[in-house]
């Protein structure tokens, strides 16, 4: 194998490359400034993590666990991202039995080519909760704009 061939696989696999950011802090319970026990984001966190295992788009989101998405009190709270796609976050996500309902959001993520998620596509559980939908960055523009 060339490096060239390397790097297109590379670009490739950028290109293609998706997350799913879960925040680990939601629903959490502090006393005298520690967290008592186990938080609702890191259960829910886990709960995604179990299920993806035998997700067949395993290998294209990753699921990547965050501190805090600054939207604290609609927790828990996940959000879609990938280059070239729309930015999803989402919250009131119940910490138990969200899982499923976030990797099939997950899955019609993944295959509109600009990641658009309508209302009467999401799964039930995503249909309230949209915190954000944010533009992906235009290449064209930021090319024609900056000198
Ligand atoms: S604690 Fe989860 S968004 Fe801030």
């Amino acid at each position: 194998m060339t490096a060239a061939t390397n790097i297109s696989r590379t670009t490739d696999f950028v290109d293609d490359y998706h997350s799913l950011f879960v925040c680990k802090t939601c629903a959490s319970m502090w006393q005298d400034g520690k967290r008592l026990g186990e938080s609702g984001g890191q259960k829910l966190l886990q709960q995604l993590q179990h299920l993806a295992q035998d997700w067949d788009l395993r290998n294209k989101f990753l699921i990547e666990e965050v501190e805090c998405m600054s939207a604290c009190n609609r927790s828990c709270v996940v959000a879609f991202a990938a280059k070239g796609k729309l930015t999803y976050l989402f919250g009131d996500l119940a910490a138990e039995d969200s899982a499923s309902a976030v990797l099939e959001c997950a899955r019609k993520y993944y295959a509109h080519q600009d990641g658009l998620l309508p209302w009467s596509e999401r799964p039930e559980l995503l249909k309230k909760g949209i915190l954000a939908k944010i533009p992906s960055i235009s290449v064209e523009k930021v090319s024609t704009t900056v000198i």
